[in-house]
């Protein structure tokens, strides 16, 4: 997946690449997410595209287990169109959180230039809570705040009449530039880090607050999605930095109810985005491991390591004969 809306499909046995997938459904766009969210009551990906025009449209979709179709649920018109890397979802709703960080697609499609040089961050619009109803398609909720960057939602749920939305937040766009590789190159230019917030989005009043989950930089979060996604939850994992420079070199898991964090860190080795993996019939939330891959710079070789999630210690890993480049995300299937 990327977020071009080209999907390359794959055989999960022996992961040979099959080719361009291609939906004949009718819905088009041109940015999409590489976060779907999946509906485990309804049984049902979903995800959103965006189609560029004079008046551009987020396109809210679901896609039926077994299905390869794409029915829309919700079709959003705006003036300018954001970059939304990802999107919460709650057990009813829906919810875009817009940035004011917006594309020019008529600058992008005359001048051909890279995706990034065609943002624009303009905070005088604050970011906006989108909130649709899964069922009916319709906004409930335009929740205006404090102007805020994210790559990704952590997870969202209803409570006594809110909207839940966890968020790994940054105060701005320059995370996205900060990455280029001539910035990195320099080795010595600090990478903002964000916060994770929570944002309780109240139906009734239309108002929004924000609660400081943490100040500690988290990045890549994943939670044990198949039991806490739309839920009230206690764990997140995700990667941070050791040296509080904004380079991520450690893994962590962090408990929301005590602010505590544990950590894995081992000097030159990198690890990529925690993948959690739950242990057959559990009781506890965090019962089962995390898979990491990561890279090991004396040995010049990455591995996949595999930690005890309550623990958070290692119980073993597996190298591969070669390095494997930097990727962002990962999944597990069973
Ligand atoms: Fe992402």
């Amino acid at each position: 997946m990327t977020e071009t809306p080209h999907r390359v499909e794959f055989d999960l046995n022996s992961l040979n690449t099959l080719g361009r997938f291609h939906y004949r459904d009718g819905v088009t766009g041109h940015l999409t997410t590489v976060h779907p969210q999946f509906d485990y009551r309804k049984e049902q990906i979903i995800n959103y595209i965006t189609r560029f025009s004079l008046t551009s449209t987020y396109n809210i979709y679901g896609i039926n287990r077994g299905s390869s179709r794409r029915q829309v649920i919700s079709s959003i018109p705006v003036k300018q169109a954001a970059y939304m890397h990802s999107f919460g979802m709650t057990e009813n709703f829906i919810i875009l959180t817009e940035f004011p960080l917006f594309i020019n697609p008529f600058r992008l499609l005359l001048t051909g230039s890279p995706f990034i040089d065609n943002l624009f961050w303009k905070p005088e619009h604050g970011t906006t809570f989108l909130v649709i109803d899964k069922n009916s398609g319709n906004m409930v909720g335009n929740f205006k705040c404090e102007p805020f960057f994210a790559f990704h939602h952590i997870n969202g749920y209803e409570e006594m009449g809110n909207v839940i939305v966890d968020i790994v937040s940054y105060k701005d766009s320059s995370i996205i530039k900060s990455l280029c590789l001539d910035k990195l190159r320099q080795g010595n230019s600090l990478i903002p880090t964000p916060q994770m917030r929570r944002y309780y989005l109240d139906l009734a009043s239309n108002k929004v607050t924000t609660q400081i989950l943490s100040k500690d930089f988290v990045e890549m979060p994943r939670i044990n999605y198949r039991r806490c996604n739309t839920r009230n939850y206690n764990y997140i994992y995700g990667i941070s930095d050791h040296e509080s420079n904004g380079f991520p070199n450690k893994l962590v898991k962090f408990y929301i109810k005590s602010k505590s964090l544990k950590h894995w860190y081992k000097e030159n080795n990198f690890p990529g985005e925690p993948v959690f993996v739950t242990a057959p019939d559990t009781v506890e939330e965090d019962e089962g491991v995390i898979l990491s891959l990561v890279l090991d710079t004396i040995k010049r070789k990455s591995y996949l390591l595999i930690l005890d999630a309550t623990c958070f210690s290692e119980i073993t890993r597996a190298y591969l004969p070669f390095a494997v480049p930097f990727g962002s995300h990962g999944q597990y299937f069973e």
